[in-house]
């Protein structure tokens, strides 16, 4: 029988836990304190950033929000980024991706302190975790090796494909899998035969943007499916990246979209908030 990866109802339970550490540590003084900048009306990103804030809340964590008109200049979103830096009582930074066309986001995230950086997109935070040294973790990625430790699904020796190389996604993805010992292969959207890769794939992972792309013919019987994908069909469906109903057949495990990557991504976030609180202690 196939069995669902329920990221849900997990993210859930890592919520309510999340929630008494942060009762215990306001006890003695401590406040996880967590800024959200918004640029611009991307209506995905201003789901997600709702998604976070009421997750924040929940959990106890305070939220301090930024959300700027789209014609905020790169000075002035660097100039915030710099003042919650220097500001002691804030542990994480999060600036919602993407940005507007005209602010370097590449310049944001490398403005933002690594020590704050509860997205994991730094430079310096990516190569700690490339040489399995890691500080701060990507959210989403951390969300999938955490939900598959939650079903005891052992990645050791196993051929893990990943469709998409972002740096969101992708690339410490392959990190993540390669420090926990698994064979990893990426591909992207230039790899020729795509067909025949993902087919050796004991786990696949697919983050590409691209709706319902993995059918049922393009994996082995009992592989286990993680979908990262959000995508709004015509009929304003949402749908992830593979076709759940076909694939589902084949798999041993899947992800649901939504219900699966989504809500450990938001999990993982305040998990890392909460550590870098912690960890300014120290
Ligand atoms: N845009 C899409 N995913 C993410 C994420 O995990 N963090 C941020 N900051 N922006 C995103």
């Amino acid at each position: 029988m196939t069995v669902l990866l329920d990221g849900k109802k997990y993210s859930a339970k890592v919520k309510d836990n999340l929630k008494q550490e942060v009762t215990r540590l306001k006890e003695v003084g401590l406040q996880p304190c967590l800024v959200v900048i918004l640029v611009g009306e991307d209506p995905a990103s201003q789901v997600y950033v709702r998604n976070k804030k009421k997750a924040a809340e929940f959990i106890g964590i305070k939220t301090i929000d930024h959300t700027l008109p789209k014609t905020t200049t790169q000075q002035q979103v660097l100039e915030l980024v710099e003042k919650y830096n220097q500001d002691p009582s804030i542990h994480g930074i999060l600036v919602q991706l993407p940005l507007p066309k005209h602010i370097s986001e590449e310049k944001v995230t490398r403005a933002i302190s690594p020590l704050k950086d509860v997205d994991g997109f730094h430079p310096l935070n990516m190569g700690h975790l490339f040489m399995n040294e890691p500080y701060s973790l990507p959210c989403t990625p951390r969300g999938i090796m955490e939900l598959m430790k939650e079903y005891k699904i052992d990645v050791v020796g196993k051929n893990v494909v990943i469709v998409g190389r972002s740096n969101i996604v992708g690339r410490p993805m392959a990190a993540l899998m390669l420090n926990d010992d698994a064979t990893v292969t990426i591909t992207h959207s230039k790899t020729k035969n795509l067909k025949e890769i993902t087919k050796q794939a004991d786990i696949l992972i697919v983050a590409i943007g691209k709706a319902l792309l993995i059918t049922a013919d393009y994996v082995k019987k009992g592989v286990v499916v993680i979908d990262v994908g959000m995508n709004r069909l015509a009929s304003g469906k949402l749908v992830g990246d593979v076709d759940f109903d076909a694939v589902k057949e084949v798999a041993d495990y899947i992800t649901p979209v939504p219900g699966g990557v989504g809500p450990m991504t938001i999990a993982m976030l305040m998990k890392q908030t909460v550590e870098f609180a912690k960890e300014s202690v120290k």
